[in-house]
């Protein structure tokens, strides 16, 4: 049951031709190549599917057959990262699907040899000029992809009888809401909003998606989902890695700091991932799972956040970066430090604005939804990497019971109910209730009910990556972003970059790698009296 990612409505997913742009890199070795693979094993592809690969490596050329040099590469990621081991019968049909165009983005005539390569491909696979183009590249690059992909005839109407094209953009979208807004246009030019899949991998995991099956599928929790009986949310998406890896020589093994300097937590993880698992958690009920139906209901949680102004964001919104610490008995450097290593190693000069980078590895607010269900209930979100151990959930705090009977004791309240959603690891949820001890006195313990997916559903549950493809190949929209939504985002976002921007370097807070933070977090939530959770 948990290896069937079958989308949400039904929808079968349709023959086509996967294109990923950017294909020697990090996330089509990572999580693309090794999605669809599982979805291969799992007999979900349709009957008539191959993956294309355009780009070139970061060599800027390839020696040899450019099949074999994508398909050596796909397999080692495979062995890394896939879900399900490499299996040699599965691999051999996978592969033989798998095809590669070294191409630069901003030569025409690499198109003209994509379009050639595509139509062979098709030819072959008895592919009906259906197409899923991926655009796994930096968002500078996206407008100039799309222009040569439209300018090489190479995307079909939507009015079109036969066959399809489809893009997925990557976020970042934007860098803030004018650039956000600079490559929705661009991609516009080109793509009809139906075409259009703008992808969150939160969106893709199965503990997020469950959020509404949770509140809508059950009778009991609907009812209290409200500013009633909610006291508050917690949101954390706690991460362990920095964004250099290291070997044991010291030399880089891996490194994001390209990507993530001068961006920070806030675009990174709470523009996107955090936002919208908060639209999943508040939304309210749409009458159908059509696409614009759930999109609108989550779109309305947008609208409704409550603006951060300057004052509140001195009091409710905390950034800091992480400095060197200990973790799990290593020593691990600091942020600045590994900007450093970064630009050292890349015979880069370091840019001036990094020489003390002021980029926060770590965000925690204090939000509120100012709607008739969430007036006055807090959603404290925090996010943040280097922290001791990987763990992301969503909890949901209910109000204290009276205080008569078993909660007399004001010295000694009792443990509020509280519903957690583990996104990850150990996908699952819990709730903790009040319960009593056996025995003749009456003595009152909090006990969690348990849920784990591998463990009660009898398996893993697959990848974000593997739900989201198989949702663009059956054209089903309704776990990717519509443009009014990453808008609202950046609308939500931008007062707080706007007001970081100019403010004082000093008063960026640190925290050591392998702690929880910066104890400045605790001031968003400790004097309402209440507490960040321990995970
Ligand atoms: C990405 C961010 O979108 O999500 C990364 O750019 C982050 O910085 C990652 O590490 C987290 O995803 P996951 O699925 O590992 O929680």
């Amino acid at each position: 049951m948990l290896s069937d990612p079958m989308p949400a409505r039904g929808l079968l997913p349709q023959s086509c031709q996967l294109v990923i742009f950017g294909a020697p890199g990090d996330l089509a070795w990572r999580k693309l190549l090794p999605a669809v693979y599982n979805l291969n094993v799992d007999g979900v592809l349709p009957s008539h599917f191959a993956v294309t690969g355009f780009g070139l490596p970061a060599e800027g050329s390839v020696s040899g057959d450019p099949d074999e040099h994508l398909r050596n590469r796909a397999r080692t990621g495979i062995q890394k990262f896939s879900r399900q081991p490499l299996d040699e019968g599965h691999w051999q049909d996978f592969s033989r699907a798998l095809f590669y165009v070294p191409g630069s983005f901003n030569d025409a005539q690499a198109y003209t040899q994509l379009k050639a390569k595509l139509d062979a491909v098709d030819q072959q696979f008895g592919i009906p000029a259906a197409r899923v183009y991926y655009l796994a590249v930096p968002p500078s690059l996206v407008g100039m992809c799309v222009a040569h992909l439209r300018d090489a005839g190479m995307i079909t109407s939507p009015t079109e009888r036969v066959g399809f094209s489809r893009v997925i953009v990557e976020k970042p979208i934007g860098r803030d809401l004018t650039s956000a807004q600079e490559v929705i246009r661009t991609v516009a030019q080109a793509f009809d909003e139906s075409q259009t899949y703008r992808i969150d991998h939160y969106l893709g995991k199965e503990t997020v998606q469950n959020l509404l099956v949770l509140r809508f599928a059950n009778s009991i929790f609907e009812p209290l989902w409200n500013n009633r009986f909610i006291d508050h949310v917690q949101i954390t998406v706690a991460e362990e890695e920095g964004l250099v890896q290291y070997d044991d020589q010291g030399g880089i093994n891996g490194s994001r700091v390209g990507y993530y300097e001068g961006v920070g937590a806030l675009r990174d993880m709470v523009q996107n991932h955090i936002l919208q698992v908060l639209c999943l958690v508040a939304m309210e009920p749409p009458y159908s799972l059509a696409p614009d139906l759930v999109r609108d209901a989550k779109s309305g949680v947008l609208t409704c956040l409550r603006p951060m102004t300057p004052d509140n964001i001195e009091r409710h919104v905390v950034r800091a970066q992480y400095i060197e610490g200990d973790m799990h008995g290593r020593r691990v450097p600091g942020f600045r430090k590994e900007v450093r290593d970064f630009f050292l190693s890349a015979n880069r000069p370091l840019p001036q604005a990094s020489v003390n980078s002021t980029t926060e590895t770590f965000v925690a607010m204090k939000l509120f939804i100012d709607n008739w269900r969430w007036s006055g209930v807090p959603f404290y979100i925090r996010t943040g990497k280097r922290l001791p151990r990987r763990a992301s959930e969503v909890a949901i705090q209910f109000k204290d019971v009276p205080s008569v009977l078993f909660n007399v004791n004001p010295d000694v309240p009792l443990e509020p109910t509280v519903l957690s959603l583990r996104v990850q690891p150990e996908e699952g949820m819990a709730m903790r209730i009040a319960s009593k001890l056996p025995g003749p006195k009456v003595r009152i313990y909090p006990v969690q009910m348990e849920f784990n997916y591998a463990t009660g559903l009898g398996g893993v549950p697959p990848e974000a990556y593997e739900r989201l493809l198989l949702d663009v190949m059956a054209g089903d929209a309704t776990l990717f972003l519509r443009k009014d939504a990453v808008e609202l985002a950046w609308q939500f976002v931008m007062p707080i970059l706007d007001h970081w921007g100019n403010s004082r370097q000093r008063d960026l807070p640190e925290y050591q790698c392998g702690t929880w933070g910066p104890v400045e977090a605790n001031r968003i939530i400790e004097p309402d009296g209440r507490y960040w959770r321990t995970l």
